[in-house]
């Protein structure tokens, strides 16, 4: 096996061994997709503070992320068509998140359906992330089907009703299962691992949503099923709805203006992420590290604030802490380690982070994650001191 030394290489690899039209998609930010770019360069900018001879000894990145304890503060992101980069993709990376005791996200738009990834890790708790669709009695179903599969919370997406334009994936004709056409018959042959894999698993559909709803068999694309199915007119009234008929822990993921954010925590929410979708869907708008401070200032007291966008290691979850996320989550750090290498590289893409974050947190004088703050971070270089 290739000496995998950080996220980079499992990219690398990912981009070899996954069909064009599938690494693409998650690769891929909207129109410029400078706002994708921005969530990672963002991260750079900030410099971190070294301390020396402190006490090292015992050192925990265990904190707690909507109620539910984890060994780091990061958790995964749910990303649509996981299944997608690799067989069985969304039961590997929630097998993976297990053993490494933390949350997995499951997408609405997943491959894999509930009732797959709760068998495949055997009734451990998992969490569901819930697009509303105009369809409300599908909706209701889907909640009781994740209340069935006994996930702990829902993540309720409120920044994707319309789609973001991502070139690329018109370019490549996005469907899945992909359209058996030339030029991607031609391009699956050059990825045997994965077509082995494909052949050897049913799950090749939205699993949540094929034979779920009433005439849905083939969903063809997913901007042409987005842009039918999903519900343009959700609002905060919906979010009260959903979060009565739920019941349980319920994290708003989306939000980017600490007027938005207020409204969160005015909702009774349990947790917001602070989220431009990976940069995928208004390109131009602040990157997440940098609408961080602004919103943990604006709500930190009365909600958790959590974020993704960008986070390609450790160092990266550090200064996110430092600027009061209580926890993040790893989306295509967690895709590439999928595609490179199934269940091991997502274990490792795991590994890889919590080293880093363990090992940095130390250099910053600190023992205790939940201890980390904006004393790490040199002024004049995080959003907020800029
Ligand atoms: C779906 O969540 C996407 O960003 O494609």
């Amino acid at each position: 096996m290739a000496v995998i030394t950080h996220i980079e290489e499992l990219r690398v690899l990912a981009q070899k061994r996954v069909p064009r039209m599938f690494y693409d998609y998650a690769d891929s930010g909207s129109w410029t997709e400078s706002t994708y770019r921005a969530n990672e360069s963002d991260f750079q900018k900030i410099k971190l503070r070294q301390r020396v001879a402190v006490n090292m000894e015992n050192r925990s990145t265990a904190t707690v992320m909507a109620g539910q304890p984890t060994h780091m503060p990061v958790a995964i992101a749910p990303t649509g068509l996981t299944g997608m980069q690799h067989a069985d993709g969304e039961m590997l990376a929630a097998r993976a998140a297990k053993k490494f005791g933390i949350p997995f996200t499951l997408s609405t738009m997943s491959i894999c359906s509930i009732e797959d990834v709760a068998q495949a890790t055997d009734g451990h708790p998992f969490w569901f992330q819930l697009y509303v669709m105009k369809d409300r009695v599908f909706i209701e179903n889907l909640i009781d089907r994740a209340k069935a599969a006994r996930c702990s919370a829902l993540v309720l997406t409120l920044d994707l009703q319309i789609l973001g334009q991502r070139h690329k994936d018109i370019r490549n004709g996005l469907s899945a299962p992909p359209k058996l056409t030339l030029p991607n018959l031609i391009n699956i042959a050059s990825k045997p691992r994965w077509a082995l894999g494909m052949l050897g698993t049913p799950r090749r559909q939205f699993g949540n949503i094929v034979g779920h709803v009433k005439g849905v068999g083939d969903m063809g694309s997913l901007s042409e099923w987005t842009a039918k199915q999903f519900d343009p007119g959700l609002n905060w009234g919906d979010v009260e709805w959903i979060k009565k008929r739920w019941g349980g822990k319920l994290i708003l993921k989306g939000i980017m203006d600490p007027e938005d954010a207020k409204l969160a925590a005015d909702s009774g929410a349990d947790a917001l992420i602070v989220s431009n979708h990976g940069g995928r869907q208004l390109d131009g708008a602040q990157s997440s590290i940098e609408a961080l401070p602004a919103i943990v200032d604006a709500v930190g007291s009365r909600i958790e604030v959590h974020m993704d966008g960008g986070i390609r290691s450790g160092q990266d979850v550090l200064k996110a802490m430092a600027l009061g996320a209580k926890g993040t989550y790893i989306g295509r750090a967690m895709l590439y380690g999928l595609g490179a290498m199934g269940e091991a590289g997502v274990s490792k893409a795991l590994e890889l982070i919590h080293k880093e974050l363990d090992i940095t947190m130390a250099f910053c004088g600190h023992t205790d994650i939940r201890k980390v703050g904006r004393e790490i971070l040199l002024p004049g270089t995080y959003p907020g001191s800029r």
